[in-house]
């Protein structure tokens, strides 16, 4: 038994620990997980649900398990306890959920679970607004009492600030996601009918690339982000030579080397990380590893790792597409020559870690098998976060 003292000193550092760890994540769906997680221990009750408050629709949304799968539940603003709370900024604390007019059972009916006890508080963000709702359930032995509202509130004050810096970064993104993409079609689209194909495939294939690699997950996302804005460069080439059915003429590759050049310029001194990680892409992403590539003929690491992982990405794709100079190669011919040129075109570390998700990457390209069919925008996944 835990005397009462050593029981605070406990919860103290468990509070401690929860700030560090919530400070420290942001991707939105992960702080969520683990918000939830760290919760339920601290609580010692067995379900969290944090609602966020969307104001473009007036609802609150969250993810709910439902058979081992998470799913996004939306509700409108005003229903259920989770609504009375986001309404009226008030906490609520209720012993049995079934005897309360206001509770909502479709989350529920929908999720197989009976809940009984529901103590639920309101988000609010530093300036006061409520961002969304934090409920736990089902506390494990009694009711939920005075000390549990007093530290969920705690607990939902830095959560809040955690899941509002999760979303500011989120909607940057994502609103610079789109300008990137309407950008990298506009320079494309000339000489490819299924641009918007491609820019998805080196967007999730560089991704991948770059997760196999171990990158942190920001860079990962930064990549993914920016990798599209490849062939920028594209737009200064002209159409005689872009869209040549043909092989080029020596003359007609050198101008055609210069869209790297033309694409370093577009994206030179940007203010944003992801600009900048795109200019190296653009200027360096037609180096090889033993340094025989243009522009500049730099060699090894003296080639962005970017640049090196979107280097693999756009070989592979442009051999599994149908150009106009050329049909489109089988993947796994496509696949044999990544690995043949290992170490003079590649990166081996890049091509090991194309190996490790080639799964993956093989999955994407079968989506679509390489043939012309549009997907409006970049993918789902980029657009999941509306608020
Ligand atoms: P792209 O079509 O997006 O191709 C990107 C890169 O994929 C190429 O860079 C090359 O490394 C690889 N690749 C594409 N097709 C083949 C292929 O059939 N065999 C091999 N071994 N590799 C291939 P690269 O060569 O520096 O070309 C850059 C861009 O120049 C190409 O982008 C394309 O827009 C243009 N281009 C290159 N060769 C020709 C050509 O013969 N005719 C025309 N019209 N355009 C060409
Ligand atoms: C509600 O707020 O009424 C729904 C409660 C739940 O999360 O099941
Ligand atoms: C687009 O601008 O084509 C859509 C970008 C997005 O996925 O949001
Ligand atoms: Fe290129």
């Amino acid at each position: 038994m835990m005397t009462k003292e050593e029981e605070l000193q406990n919860r103290l550092n468990l509070l401690v620990q929860f700030g560090g760890v919530v400070s420290k994540e942001t991707h939105l769906d992960k702080l969520l997980e683990i918000i939830a997680a760290q919760v339920k221990k601290i609580l010692n009750c067995d379900r969290c649900t944090v609602f966020i408050l969307d104001r473009h629709t007036n609802e609150l949304w969250s993810k709910v398990a439902q058979k081992m799968q998470h799913n996004e539940i939306r509700m409108p603003f005003n229903r259920g306890i989770a609504g009375e709370v986001a309404a009226t900024g008030k906490t609520i604390n209720i012993r049995n959920a079934y005897e309360e007019a206001h509770f909502n059972q479709d989350i529920d009916r929908l999720t197989g679970y009976h809940t009984k006890t529901i103590l639920a508080v309101p988000l609010k963000n530093v300036g006061g607004h409520i961002i969304g709702v934090f409920e736990i359930i089902n506390k494990n032995n009694g009711y939920f009492n005075e000390e549990d509202e007093g530290i969920l509130q705690l607990l939902g004050s830095l959560a809040a600030s955690a899941i509002e810096n999760a979303q500011l970064y989120e909607n940057l993104s994502k609103s610079q996601l789109e300008t990137i993409y309407r950008l990298a079609i506009t320079a494309e689209y000339r000489d490819q009918q299924d641009t918007a194909i491609h820019l998805k495939h080196i967007s999730e294939y560089s991704a991948l690339i770059a997760q196999g690699m171990g990158l942190p997950e920001k860079e990962v996302e930064n990549l993914r982000y920016a990798s599209p804005l490849h062939d920028i460069g594209k737009v200064g080439i002209a159409d005689a030579i872009l869209l040549k059915p043909g092989k080029l003429t020596a003359p007609e590759y050198d101008e055609m080397k210069k869209h790297t050049l033309y694409g370093a310029k577009i994206l030179a001194n940007a203010e944003s990380l992801l600009l900048q990680i795109a200019c190296k892409v653009a200027a360096s992403h037609h180096e090889k590893f033993n340094g025989t590539g243009y522009p500049s003929k730099i060699k090894g690491e003296e080639i962005s790792i970017y640049a090196r992982i979107v280097s693999v990405a756009d070989v592979f794709d442009a051999l599994c597409m149908p150009r106009v100079y050329k049909p489109k190669w089988d993947p796994e011919k496509a696949r044999a020559y990544i690995h043949e040129e290992s170490g003079t075109s590649f990166d081996p570390g890049v091509v090991e870690a194309f190996e490790k998700v080639y799964a993956g990457i093989l999955k994407i390209y079968s989506i679509t098998d390489g043939k012309t069919t549009i997907i409006p925008g970049i993918t789902k996944e980029f657009n999941r976060h509306t608020y």
